[in-house]
């Protein structure tokens, strides 16, 4: 298993590329089974979870062809109702192409994704918006098994108990765009990826209007390919701003959208970084020494992603004073904390709430990556730790960051792989 090796205290500088959205590459790449002819992909990151959801729609018959950052997906033989066990165990957002099954071939049987590292994650609202849309759903032996006897518009909510549901109201808005009628779709995700998915679909025929949290579909009887380019992975953007401010750098960063990170802006401009828009991107740096603590919160868009909690936890573990960090999202996303206690950071957790007591320096240490965001956030400490860390099990980073040792080297960074 490979690991990364980082000697810690370069301040980051120069310029990186921000690559395109994995969370909006996956459900725009199940959605493109809805159309009858091919669909054209830009930017679309190289990754391992674009690998397997690649992988995902050979396996349901379509045809997939990578060209750089292009994906041709040509779903003429989308014909294979099932996405089994071995690959939904590798990546939960396989669960996408339950609403293009539904829709297109009026039945599904996707395997039951499993509780995760960062806690126990239910599918119960992607569920919800089948059945609310007419559709029968069975649970049984460890699969989902729907049958579409004809989908008919509804006015229903996916609101669930921590808010709204990427996951199901990409997997609901799939569903219900092939459906008779109109479907008024209340308590949706607001997330760009999710308006992504809507301007592909609206781009390939579909009649939908999104407004704040509320979804409304009028169904068509089929949608047409088009090429479409993926948006900017804010995601990403969001961990190199806190790379460039834990090593109290100055990077800019390139083909990064500023409007969709509006949360965490304000919070890197509240600690006391300079974060501004320039021509094609936006510049992240550090002035002054003098860093604040802050009370971040996670919450659905537009509120500050959980997927950025553990980086941000990093940082804040090396400003003077006591911030909080309250995760309303997945309460157990907290793995980060023992590792990053390895390098000297001070944290404690009290039920969802993280308190970081900021520390001078952190040092290098042995740790281990236990999920895709804790790499980022281990990867952040070790950037500005003294000496030589060695992150293992970091294969976690390669399904969510594009070629990251080589953007870290590019901006001064010393870090290696070894295999
Ligand atoms: C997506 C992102 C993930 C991000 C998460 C929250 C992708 C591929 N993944 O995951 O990186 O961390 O959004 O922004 O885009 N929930 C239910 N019932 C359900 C579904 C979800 O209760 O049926 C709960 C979850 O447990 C969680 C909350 O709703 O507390 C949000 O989860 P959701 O937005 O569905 O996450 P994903 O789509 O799986």
């Amino acid at each position: 298993m490979d690991s990364l090796i980082v000697e810690g205290g370069a301040p980051l500088r120069g310029a990186v590329e921000i690559s395109g959205a994995k969370n909006a590459a996956l459900p725009l790449m199940a959605a493109s089974l809805l159309a009858y002819s091919p669909v054209t992909l830009h930017n679309v990151p190289s990754l391992m979870d674009v690998d397997t959801m690649m992988l995902v729609l050979h396996t349901v018959g379509a045809d997939v062809i990578r060209k750089g950052n292009t994906l041709v997906i040509d779903p003429s033989n989308f014909n294979i109702p099932e996405a089994p066990y071995n690959l939904v165990r590798k990546m939960r957002a396989s669960i996408y192409v339950l609403g293009p099954m539904v829709a297109r071939l009026k039945k599904a049987k996707v395997s039951m994704p499993g509780g995760c590292v960062i806690g126990r994650r239910p599918i119960d609202l992607h569920l919800r918006g089948m059945e609310s849309l007419g559709a029968v759903v069975d649970v049984s032996h460890g699969y989902i098994v729907v049958d579409n006897p004809g989908l008919k518009g509804a006015r229903f909510s996916l609101e669930g108990p921590n808010g709204s549901s990427v996951g199901a109201t990409c997997n609901t808005l799939m569903a219900a765009v092939l459906g008779e009628g109109k479907s008024v779709i209340h308590g949706v995700a607001r997330e760009p990826e999710v308006r992504d998915l809507v301007d592909l679909l609206n781009e390939m025929g579909a009649r939908i209007e999104a407004q704040d949290s509320t979804i409304t579909v009028e169904g068509v009887r089929e949608l047409h390919g088009v090429e479409h380019s993926i948006i900017p992975d804010r995601i990403e953007a969001g961990t190199y701003m806190a790379a460039a401010a834990i090593t109290r750098g100055d990077v800019i960063l390139k083909n990064c959208h500023l409007p969709h990170m509006e949360a965490v802006v304000g919070k890197l401009r509240e600690i006391g970084l300079e974060v501004e828009p320039v021509v094609g991107g936006a510049r992240c740096r550090c002035n002054n020494g003098l860093l604040k603590p802050t009370n971040i919160r996670t919450l659905p868009y537009p509120g500050f992603p959980t997927d950025l909690q553990a980086q941000f936890t990093a940082f804040l573990s090396l400003i003077e004073g006591n911030s909080t960090v309250t995760e309303t999202i997945y309460p157990e996303r907290f793995m980060h904390i023992a590792e990053l206690a390895r390098m000297g950071a001070e944290i404690s957790l009290f039920s969802a709430t993280a308190t970081v007591c900021g520390v001078k320096n952190l040092s290098a240490a042995p740790v281990m990556a236990t999920d895709l965001r804790a790499s980022a956030a281990l990867i952040l400490a070790a950037l500005a730790a003294t000496g030589k860390t060695e992150i293992l099990r970091v294969y976690h980073i390669d399904r969510g960051y594009e070629h990251i040792e080589k953007k870290l080297a590019g901006l001064g960074a010393r870090i290696h792989r070894e295999g």
